[in-house]
């Protein structure tokens, strides 16, 4: 059969642009024996991904030049000739931007749990929820009564996390951009927001919703902004480094640095980063406890869905612009 794909067709230096991806139709072979045939239905598109289209190795090795862009799928088992595998099963796995795949079942697991949407299996129980739940529960470890300050808090990681530590007792304060996602911030319990775009001085902005300073700082944006909250860290807070999306852009020579390090001395300040994976194991304990909460009402998520496999690129880009409200997926035809 007949499929189309998106691969990597050049390095990205700075702003990714259309043309760094191609389009492709490619035949797949029939099924073999212990392979399965899986439609994509959801596609993930992820700010992280940007780290692997440079060329140059960071915590994961890059793509390369012809690759299928990488991304987190919810499909239909259309064949099956794998033992573990039925057809009209809907599986997770991580089958990246094309319609179809052909898999040996290794990384593919069937949706466990029919009364969530499957979409969820790859948002807030997928890679952006277990980022929120271990970076925020295991890294910054939030106590009862303590400020915890989440940025790009609009996002699936960062609501979640923000509503991990509201769970854990904490006061919780938000930055994001633009009115409607503050609005909405609100709405899931956050205590204030920063509508970061608007903020004539950030640095001040969050200091005047942290007047007692901040106990955690879970950030997704990158140094500049790790470095405006350093001078108002509380001792012993800790930076859970989760994700840089201000800097994925930047080229290493032009990034801005940390500055203010002077914090870690006197507030004896733990500065940490992660990659969700680290936690694998410790998947399924995760998987219960959001699913639960979610199941309960008591974990909000939101999700931007957007019709069309050929609109990924342009999904993929508009991360870096805030266009996305939610977790943004591509529903394939
Ligand atoms: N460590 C890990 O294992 C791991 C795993 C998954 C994701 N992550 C990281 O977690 C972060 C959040 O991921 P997500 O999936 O939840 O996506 P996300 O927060 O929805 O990412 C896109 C959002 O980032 C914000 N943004 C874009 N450019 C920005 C800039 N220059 N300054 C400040 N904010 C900017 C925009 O929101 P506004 O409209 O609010 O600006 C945009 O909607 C990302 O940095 C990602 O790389 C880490």
């Amino acid at each position: 059969m007949l499929t189309r794909r998106y691969v990597l067709a050049a390095p990205v230096a700075d702003l990714p642009h259309p043309n760094h991806f191609r389009l492709e139709t490619v035949e797949l072979p029939a099924p073999g024996e212990g392979e399965i045939l899986v439609r994509n239905e959801y596609i993930s598109v992820d700010p992280g991904m940007r780290g692997r289209l440079s060329g140059v190795v960071t915590y994961a090795p890059p793509l390369g030049i012809g690759e299928v862009i990488e991304a987190a799928t919810v499909g239909e088992v259309l064949v099956s000739r794998h033992p573990k595998f039925a057809v009209g099963d809907h599986v997770v796995a991580g089958f990246g931007w094309q319609e179809h795949a052909l898999s040996n079942g290794r990384g593919v697991r069937r949706i466990p749990d029919d009364r969530l949407p499957r979409s969820l299996w790859i948002g807030i129980l997928g890679i952006p929820g277990l980022t929120a739940y271990f970076g925020m529960l295991e890294i910054g470890r939030p106590q009862a009564g303590e400020t915890v300050l989440v940025t790009s808090a609009a996002g699936p990681v960062g609501a979640t996390a923000g509503q991990l530590a509201r769970r854990a007792g904490c006061r919780v304060v938000g930055v994001a951009g633009g009115r409607k996602k503050c609005t909405w911030l609100g709405e899931l319990g956050f205590d204030a927001v920063v509508d970061y775009k608007a903020a004539p001085d950030l640095g001040v902005a969050i200091a005047a919703l942290c007047k007692d300073g901040v106990d955690v700082l879970f950030d997704n944006v990158g140094n500049a902004m790790i470095d405006r909250v350093l001078p108002i860290m509380r001792p012993f807070g800790r930076i859970v480094v989760s994700g840089q999306i201000a800097d994925y852009n930047v080229p290493p020579e032009a990034r801005v640095g940390i500055t203010n390090t002077i914090a870690f001395i006197g507030q004896r300040l733990t500065m940490r980063g992660f990659v969700a994976f680290d936690y694998a194991k410790e998947f399924p304990r995760a998987w219960a406890d959001l699913g639960a909460a979610v199941l309960a009402g008591e974990l909000q998520y939101r999700e931007d869905i957007e019709d069309g496999f050929e609109h990924l690129p342009e999904a993929f880009i508009g991360l870096f612009a805030g266009a996305n409200f939610g977790r943004k997926l591509i529903r394939t035809a």
